[in-house]
């Protein structure tokens, strides 16, 4: 298989469907990559999912290109994709281009998304200008939690036009990608024929160009937080915790380690 690049996302429009899911880690990585996935990204729900944040706010740069680097050591072929966390780009356009940089370089990533829509335009189109592709991410944007008070589905009713300026901004910027989320299953179809570059939604219906997860939402590892939109495909914690009591009353009893688990 050939590795996935940023034209080829491009191509895939109309052809078939574009699947994506969060990785953070070499194994998780290599796993998906090993599945043929298309794209990895390393969200900036990292910091959610792995470090114990409340909410993506704190994530920093510098995490984001430690868990980065494990992600693309254990990729061969996904295109993988690093997130640019909170205050990482929109405190200017300089700003943004030394951090879009700094991560690509450091992490090896191929790709940076960035959230926001008209107001994010010139930045998006600055970084491209840099040959840096960047994926859009409009709709709910978690690092806008305080602004939207909390994880609400966007572009409904008279809010739905301000979201098809926002994703034509973002496609006018140069971006060769989309995500869409948590927006309203018949607008993300409109926006989807609308553009000419794939639209990845998110809690945004079956009609976008491709889907992502984040991983362990999939995964049954996310504890009881479960959007309408997540298919949970295993239930690891369940899994996880019977591994991990059975080696604790084994070890306890005395039948863990045997000999067969011993040198002689
Ligand atoms: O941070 C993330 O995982 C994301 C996806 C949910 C799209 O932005």
């Amino acid at each position: 298989m050939e590795h996935i690049t940023v034209p080829y996302i491009k191509e895939q429009k109309g052809k078939r469907k574009l699947i994506m899911l969060t990785a953070y880690d070499y194994i998780t990585a290599s796993i998906l990559d090993e599945q043929g996935i298309d794209m990895i990204l390393v969200g900036d729900s990292v910091g959610t999912t792995m470090l114990g944040y409340p909410n993506t706010i704190p994530v920093t740069v510098e995490e984001m290109i430690h868990h980065t680097k494990a992600v693309v050591k254990g990729t061969k072929n996904a295109l993988v994709i690093i997130d640019m966390p909170f205050m990482s780009y929109q405190e200017g356009i300089e700003q943004a281009k030394r951090n879009a940089g700094r991560m690509m370089k450091e992490s090896l990533a191929e790709a940076v998304k960035l959230e926001g829509g008209q107001n994010m335009k010139d930045t998006i189109k600055a970084i491209v200008d840099i040959d840096i592709p960047v994926m859009g991410h409009i709709g709910l944007t978690p690092q806008s939690i305080h602004r939207m008070g909390g994880y609400k589905v966007q572009g409904k009713g008279k809010d739905a036009e301000k979201l098809i300026q926002d994703a034509l901004s973002v496609e006018e910027a140069g971006a060769f990608a989309i995500v869409l989320e948590c927006v309203p299953r018949d607008l993300a179809k409109e926006i989807t024929q609308m553009l000419k570059i794939p639209t990845i939604g998110i809690g945004a219906g079956p009609d976008c160009d491709g889907q992502v997860l984040v991983i362990y939402d999939l995964l049954g590892l996310s504890g009881d937080f479960r959007p309408k939109f997540v298919k949970k495909y295993a239930n690891l914690k369940e899994e996880i915790a019977r591994a991990v009591k059975a080696y604790m009353d084994e070890v306890k009893e005395g039948i863990f380690p045997d000999d067969s688990h011993s040198f002689h």
